[in-house]
């Protein structure tokens, strides 16, 4: 089992260029299904939750090959529209599938997804925007049985939380919907622009994504396109909240700074000195982190649930005490105890956690719980005292490209064992 070495105190500084974002190539790549031929996806990052996906599109009958950054994703031998349990189960996102498939063939078999490391997380949403198209949707034994052939049809669909997966899911159906489809109460995040950006590549007729109304006029022949996805903004936040916590100066790139301006903002309010151009942030660290206002997770663009540990992971090493509140999963506090194994000061309640800034972390073998419970505990043992052991690093994997390489780059020291 492999895992990171990292004696931290090193300051970080340097330049990095952010991968492509997770979040928006995964449904981009299942987009891919919507037209027959071949599609040309730039900035893919290489993260394994990309390989599943690239995994089920060649079951699917697909062609997809890497080079460097480029992926080709090949459709025309699409001949299933079924996905083993075992794929689905490596990867909850795989049920934006559903929506491609339905659009695509008319049908869709997949093993329900399940919970995950974040807790339950439910699918009703997602399953009641494709019925609302027409989908059939039958829950037998674990397996989801889809039917929508020459029954899908546009209509208003109305999400009651703004989820992401089910905007996304509900985009991609009504693509293959005769008429206009139009999802109120809709996700924001860029990464629904990114989708909306392919699919208009593609000849969807697509508009208003970013905002709370989304309409789709379906029936439209899709063709292959090329697309570039946007850069990754956790993966972005991520590195700069490392140089906030270990100290140092450290630019991001290819990561329109809009798109981070919740955590930019905590960062300012903890101390750090932030400049921003129109595809880069630099952040510049005056000292230890102060505490700051309360931090409350919400949809875009709100505080994003998933930099929530990371920051905590920053604060919790510096001085003053922040109220966090998780208000988009349950079980999202799973690294607490980990950074708690380092001499954080830490109390849970409910969907709160108070951290009190002890001045300074130490050394522990820590392990990650999930994919950004794993990068916080990076961040915190670049700014510990002593040297520290993450494990785990398969969550880690999901979604970050080359950690260690890009960090030591900076200046940290960070080895990856054996
Ligand atoms: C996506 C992101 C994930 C991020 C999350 C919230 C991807 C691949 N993952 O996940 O990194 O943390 O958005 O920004 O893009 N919900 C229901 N029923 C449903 C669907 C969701 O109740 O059918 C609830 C969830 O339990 C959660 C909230 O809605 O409380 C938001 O979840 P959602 O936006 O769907 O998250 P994901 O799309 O799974």
């Amino acid at each position: 089992m492999s895992y990171y070495e990292i004696t931290g105190g090193r300051s970080l500084s340097g330049s990095l260029a952010i991968h492509g974002a997770k979040n928006s190539v995964l449904p981009i790549l299942a987009a891919c299904l919507l037209a027959s031929g071949q599609s040309v996806i730039q900035n893919c990052p290489d993260l394994s939750d990309v390989s599943t996906t690239l995994d089920i599109l060649r079951l699917l009958g697909c062609r997809a090959d890497r080079e460097g950054d480029t992926v080709v994703i090949d459709t025309t031998g699409l001949t299933r529209c079924d996905i083993p349990e075992c794929l689905m189960r490596e990867m909850r996102s795989s049920v934006i599938f559903l929506g491609a498939l339905l659009a695509r063939l008319g049908e869709a078999e997949l093993s329900y997804p399940g919970g995950c490391e974040l807790g339950p997380r439910p699918i009703d949403l997602h399953l009641t925007a494709l019925r609302a198209l027409g989908a059939e949707i039958m829950e037998e034994q674990g397996v989801l049985c889809c039917q929508g052939r020459e029954k899908l049809e546009g209509r208003e669909i109305y999400l009651p939380i703004p989820s992401v997966g089910a905007t996304e899911n509900a985009m991609l159906a009504a693509c293959g919907c005769a008429g206009v489809t139009t999802i109120v109460g809709a996700a924001q995040e860029p990464e629904i622009i990114d989708l909306q950006g392919f699919l208009q590549a593609m000849g969807a007729r697509v508009t208003g994504a970013g905002t709370e109304r989304l309409s789709i006029e379906g029936g439209a022949p899709l063709h292959p396109a090329q697309y570039r996805v946007m850069g990754d903004r956790i993966a972005a936040v991520t590195y700069l909240c490392a140089a906030a916590a270990a100290g140092g100066e450290v630019e991001v790139t290819g990561v329109p700074p809009e798109t981070l301006t919740a955590v930019l903002s905590c960062l300012r309010e903890a101390g750090c000195t932030l400049r921003t151009g129109p595809d880069w942030a630099v952040l510049t660290s005056c000292g230890p982190l102060h505490g700051i206002s309360t931090v409350r997770t919400a949809p875009y663009p709100g505080f994003p649930t998933d930099a929530q540990a990371i920051l905590m992971a920053a604060l919790a090493g510096g001085e003053g005490a922040t109220l966090f509140v998780e208000n988009m999963f349950d079980s999202r506090y799973r690294h607490v105890d980990e950074l708690r194994r380092m001499g954080a000061d830490i109390r849970i309640a409910g969907r709160a956690a108070m951290v009190s800034g002890v001045g300074k972390l130490h050394e522990a073998a820590v392990r990650s719980t999930d994919l950004r419970g794993g990068a916080a505990l990076v961040v915190a043992a670049l700014a510990a005292e002593g040297t520290s052991q993450v494990s785990e690093l398969r969550h880690i994997r999901r979604g970050y490209q080359a950690l260690d390489r890009n960090l030591r780059t900076l200046g940290a020291d960070i080895r990856q064992i054996p």
